[in-house]
């Protein structure tokens, strides 16, 4: 019997201006388990979406699984999928990069010691199956990334941030689909558009690094925020009211959950008492940043 035990964290995609390129690992996780079993694939599924989510083949940690299998020509064996899922589902918190990077890297454990896969192959087959690297890479690395594209596929380098980053996650009850977010998205952006954000997702990695008290001129964006805005306006409400109070909120991934991106532990907490007493019916959430990503543990047994 062997059995893996994987730890992912939440992540928050974009980061403002940095769409589909910066990621943010927090301090929240899901755990995911496999374990082999005589015969069959079964399911123990707790938390978020134990009501909805599949138990049978189509399952996404499932297909993670079988695809990174299938990269080496491989079945994969019969196993017992267990999860404790704790990130919020449908809110840009990054709940499907944790299954992804989650069926990943449980596919990583079963595969020991025959095959050890490398960081690169966790990121290459985690794209494949997410579509954008921004979610998958902070999951399996930690702290913020930025995660490029090119003709041999998606790679990233990871940051430390600085210790003064205060991240505030503010979710609220209801849930929006990244697709339909993307569908939102125009093909072509003016070219002054362009140059705002380059300039601003270049300021945020020095504001995120080295220099938090610009954060707030460092999150502006104009390339994917008010194109989605109108599927989702109490988010936007929300960003206007805190900007407007000085606090350099953003867009969690594509939504509909707000990161306040602070420069001190004091300002998140005036963040925190302005949200509670404006917009009572989000959840904020304070988290540290995840400096670690993934975590595997392998667990050798004698029977199941
Ligand atoms: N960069 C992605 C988006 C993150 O905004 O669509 C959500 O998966």
């Amino acid at each position: 019997m062997t059995n893996i035990l994987v730890k992912i964290p939440a992540t928050s995609a974009n980061l403002g201006p940095g769409f589909d390129t910066l990621g943010m690992a927090l301090s929240y996780y899901d755990q995911f388990e496999a374990q082999t079993i005589d015969s069959g694939l079964e399911f123990e599924i707790h938390g978020e979406g134990e009501k909805d989510i599949p138990r049978d083949q189509s399952n996404l940690i499932y297909q993670t699984i079988k695809l990174v299998f299938s990269k080496f020509d491989k079945q994969v064996p019969a196993i017992k999928i267990t999860c404790h899922n704790n990130i919020p589902h449908g809110r840009g918190m990054g709940s499907s990069g944790a299954a992804v990077a989650g069926g990943v890297m449980l596919a990583a454990g079963l595969l020991l010691p025959e095959i050890e896969l490398t960081e690169q192959q966790l990121l290459d087959f985690a794209t494949e199956i997410e579509g954008h690297p921004d979610n998958v890479a902070p999951a399996l690395f930690g702290g913020l990334t930025i995660a490029w594209n090119d003709e041999s596929g998606p790679h990233h380098k990871k940051l430390t941030v600085h210790r003064g980053v205060s991240p505030l996650v503010l979710v609220p009850p209801n849930q929006m689909s990244t697709k339909l977010a993307r569908s939102l998205q125009p093909e072509s952006v003016p070219h002054t558009d362009a140059v705002f954000n380059v300039s601003r997702s270049a300021l945020l990695v020095a504001a995120l690094t080295q220099s938090p008290e610009l954060l707030f001129a460092a999150t502006e964006d104009r390339l994917h925020q008010n194109y989605r805005a109108s599927a989702m306006p109490e988010t936007s409400k929300l960003i206007e009211a805190l900007r407007a109070e000085g606090h350099p909120a953003v867009v969690s991934g594509a939504g509909p959950s707000v990161l306040v991106l602070e420069d001190d532990p004091v300002h998140r907490l005036e963040a925190m008492r302005f949200v509670a007493k404006e917009f009572s019916t989000w959840n904020a959430m304070p988290l540290a940043v995840d400096f670690k990503g993934a975590s595997l543990e392998r667990q050798l047994g004698s029977g199941s």
